[in-house]
């Protein structure tokens, strides 16, 4: 495959200035991160299916397949790639799609990876089209072709690459193009945690900062986090700053309680955002239906951020449907901000059509 005259420039350019973020941020940024599969908690079936592929790819001696990871954000994707490459023996190089800007940005980070290493691209959907294609031959023949020089002087090299992982990520599986996903021999979905999950990562995380947390204040905490590790994590921090100045320094429950209040972290973990958007929903829709980008609009937010941040866990906790005809509010979400649930909701309506 060739590549236009945009690629010989960059490349030639921009061989030693690659879009590499560091990779030793990856722990020395976070002891929160497990660095072992034995360390992550949840995710269970991504989990043992990794296992299985990690083990068989190690026992034959080979690289692992490239791997897709896709789910809402905060669930762990970055943390699990430097545990794939933790678990192969190899050095993990990350960027990000955004990062990658030309395709010589991408040539010079493939040409500096060891055998076996992973190259992390985290928001993989957000590649241009012109890296997008050097990633294709890269990822299946583990070589690129580029030309330098043009008209007469033009030149074709044929550059091999090491076997390289390439582990992908993104929220949105839906806007890959179809060849590229189609290069991933191993696609995961990442869902959200239950509380419980989340508590047990509550509880390392306090010990391993050295925060003093019970059970029970661990599990209100946990289901006040939407399912979302990095929430979590945060929400210990900041609670941990309420139970120092207003107690003894120990989280529980009460303290959880009052701390998760002044946030204004309801019961179910929804916060300013999501009520203003179920309210919008509810005082100029009706409830719903309601298109994506009008709803975007109406609250002054960018539609993707209501589709990757505030719906999965409205979704999932049954307050929102998203039906052909656009969002819903349902009646639980009605009951639960204090209005009244119409009895014929479009929400209920709608719900027959949900996808
Ligand atoms: N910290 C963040 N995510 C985690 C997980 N899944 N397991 C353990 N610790 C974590």
């Amino acid at each position: 495959m060739n590549y236009n005259t945009d690629f010989e420039m960059d490349f030639e350019d921009r061989m030693v200035d690659t879009a590499e973020i560091p990779s030793d941020g990856i722990d020395a940024d976070n002891p929160l991160r497990p660095r072992t599969l034995d360390e992550y908690i949840g995710q269970e079936k991504a989990k043992e299916n990794l296992r299985i592929f990690i083990e068989a790819a190690k026992k034959r001696g080979e690289s692992l397949d490239h791997v897709l990871l896709y789910g809402p954000p905060g669930l762990g994707k970055t943390t699990l790639s430097g545990i794939i490459a933790n678990e192969m023996g190899v050095s993990i190089r990350i960027t990000s799609g955004p990062a990658i800007e030309k395709p010589g940005d991408l040539a010079a980070l493939l040409t500096n990876l060891n055998p076996g290493d992973v190259l992390f691209i985290d928001e993989i959907h957000r590649l241009s089209r012109a890296v997008e294609e050097i990633l294709y031959p890269s990822m299946e023949d583990f070589a690129i072709d580029i030309i330098t020089g043009k008209g007469q002087m033009a030149a074709s090299y044929h550059l091999p690459l090491p076997r390289f992982t390439l582990v992908g990520a993104t929220t949105r599986a839906g806007q890959l193009t179809a060849p590229l996903r189609d290069r991933f021999g191993v696609v995961l979905r990442l869902e959200l945690y239950t509380p419980e999950e989340l508590a047990k990562i509550i509880t390392r995380s306090a010990g391993i900062l050295g925060i003093k947390i019970d059970e029970e204040g661990a599990l209100e905490l946990a289901s006040r986090s939407r399912g979302t590790p990095r929430i979590a994590n945060r929400l210990l921090k900041r609670v941990r700053d309420f139970s120092e100045v207003i107690s003894d320094g120990v989280i529980d429950l009460k303290v959880a309680q009052i701390a998760l209040d002044k946030l204004e972290i309801d019961e179910l973990g929804l916060d300013q955002n999501d009520r203003r958007m179920l309210n919008a929903m509810i005082k100029y829709y009706k409830g719903g239906p309601v298109g994506l980008e009008t709803l975007a609009a109406a609250i002054g937010e960018e539609a993707v951020t209501i589709e990757d941040v505030y719906e999965p866990y409205l979704m999932q906790i049954g307050f929102l449907s998203r039906t052909p005809r656009g969002r819903c509010v349902t009646a639980a979400a009605y009951e639960h901000l204090g209005y009244k649930a119409p009895a014929d909701t479009a929400a209920a309506q709608g719900s027959l059509f949900n996808d």
